[in-house]
């Protein structure tokens, strides 16, 4: 259970200041709208509506990357989902900013700049070492409250998230409820019947980790992607390595094959393989090959094939648990969206405890027409998802249960 405290045990008229995870796709110079603006709203909606005056920080990009940028355009969006005012201002702890905050009314939504624009918020260190930087001291004076809702976030050792629990009393926002219950399910909770894991994507070196840590605790996992070709390399297929001009699959698989190699030798009746992978032919056009014919990779292959989602289809649906880390195609390509999609149509129409986790993979919820309300539980976290899977805590928090306890 969690044991850290919730918005519901703040003090009335509260001054809070709360962190939010609004780390967004940036396309022509602004945020796109995703679900993150969507979810967070929800938190700062019933802040205000509580009468609590509520300051909002966030995060965009990292410096030197093309998505480093200021938050002014994040603050209209967020505006529209929270039905709300959300004002801006330029600056996240120096004298703009204390002045905006203190001419804040109750019920009064503020978002402050980026907090990677400030030199105290990146560098990786203790929270003691991050309370003490100039970013927190100036800033915490003016609040009664730190409320983290940027579970998305909490694997970052950064001032935003592990400074201000030291220094002021800590609580859960809702995203950091929701997203901390049903991503350490997989941890906590006991299921009667089958625990399923579908894994694909082209991360394969963190869901490979994840597989590795997972043993003893998911009973088989569903693959493609780049892992999926991975193991069917290992189970000497010629398939699960690079074309000319690609850069998927041999570098992950030096860093990779020893484990691979093992989890399929001592725990191969758990790991499901592609049977068939689809293609696009010479006409642009879906095609699959049968994986047991291949006799030479020639083509990319973007998806896993029909018969491979039939064979899916039941594994699925007799599961009582199922957890999805990452696409089993190039799914924003709607030729090959049919593993993806199949698999998540199999989880919506059983009743089965379901988390769909990583902003890519739960983007095909939205883009197939696919109801979110059919899933336990669909994540805005990608990092920090991958840690809870493995059973790793997560520094934030850690001090959200620490505050709680008086530590
Ligand atoms: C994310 O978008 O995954 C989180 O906000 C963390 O961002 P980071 O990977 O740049 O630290
Ligand atoms: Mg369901």
């Amino acid at each position: 259970m969690s044991t850290f405290r919730t918005i519901d045990d703040l003090p009335g008229d509260s001054r809070v200041l709360v962190r939010l995870d609004l780390n967004s796709p940036i396309e022509g110079g602004g945020p796109q709208d995703n679900r993150r603006f969507e979810r967070h709203a929800r938190t700062v909606r019933e802040l205000a509506e509580a009468g609590h005056r509520v300051v909002c920080l966030a995060h965009q990009g990292r410096p030197g990357s093309d998505d480093f940028t200021s938050l002014s355009g994040h603050a209209a969006i967020l505006a529209d989902h929270v039905g709300r005012d959300v004002a801006f201002v330029e600056d996240t702890f120096g004298t703009r900013a204390v002045e905006a905050i203190e001419t804040l009314s109750a019920g009064e939504v503020l978002l402050l700049e980026n907090t990677r624009m400030c030199d105290d918020e990146l560098p990786e260190a203790e929270p003691e070492e991050k309370a003490a930087t100039e970013f927190v001291e100036a800033l915490a004076p003016y609040f009664d409250a730190y409320v983290n809702d940027a579970y998305s976030a909490a694997h970052r050792k950064h001032a935003s998230l592990v400074g201000f629990p030291l220094v002021l009393p800590a609580y859960a926002g809702r995203v950091m409820e929701s997203e901390y219950e049903a991503n350490t399910a997989i941890a906590r909770k006991s299921f009667d019947g089958p625990v399923t894991m579908v894994v694909g994507g082209t991360k394969a070196t963190d869901v490979i980790g994840v597989m590795d840590a997972l043993e003893g605790t998911v009973d088989r996992f569903l693959l493609g992607g780049v892992a999926g070709e991975l193991f069917l390399r290992a189970a000497g297929n010629p398939v699960g390595f690079d074309l000319d001009g690609m850069d998927l699959f041999d570098e992950q698989w030096e860093a990779n094959r020893e484990v691979v190699e093992e989890i399929l030798a001592e725990r191969g009746e758990e790991i499901h393989l592609a049977v068939d992978l689809a293609y696009e032919d010479a006409d642009g056009e879906r095609a699959e090959h049968t994986v047991a014919k291949i006799d030479e990779k020639g083509e990319a292959y973007l998806d896993v094939g029909t018969d491979t989602v039939e064979a899916y289809d039941p594994l699925i649906r007799e599961s009582d648990a199922v957890f999805v880390k990452g696409a089993l195609g190039v799914f924003e390509d709607e030729r090959f969206s049919i593993g993806t999609v199949g698999v998540l149509e199999a989880i919506a129409e059983t009743d089965c405890f379901s988390v769909v986790g990583g902003g890519d993979t739960s983007r095909a919820i939205e883009l197939y027409g696919l109801d979110e309300g059919d899933f336990s539980h669909v994540s805005i976290a990608g990092g920090a998802y991958i840690r809870a899977l493995t059973g790793e805590s997560l520094p934030a928090v850690e001090l959200l249960q620490a505050s709680a306890s008086g530590e």
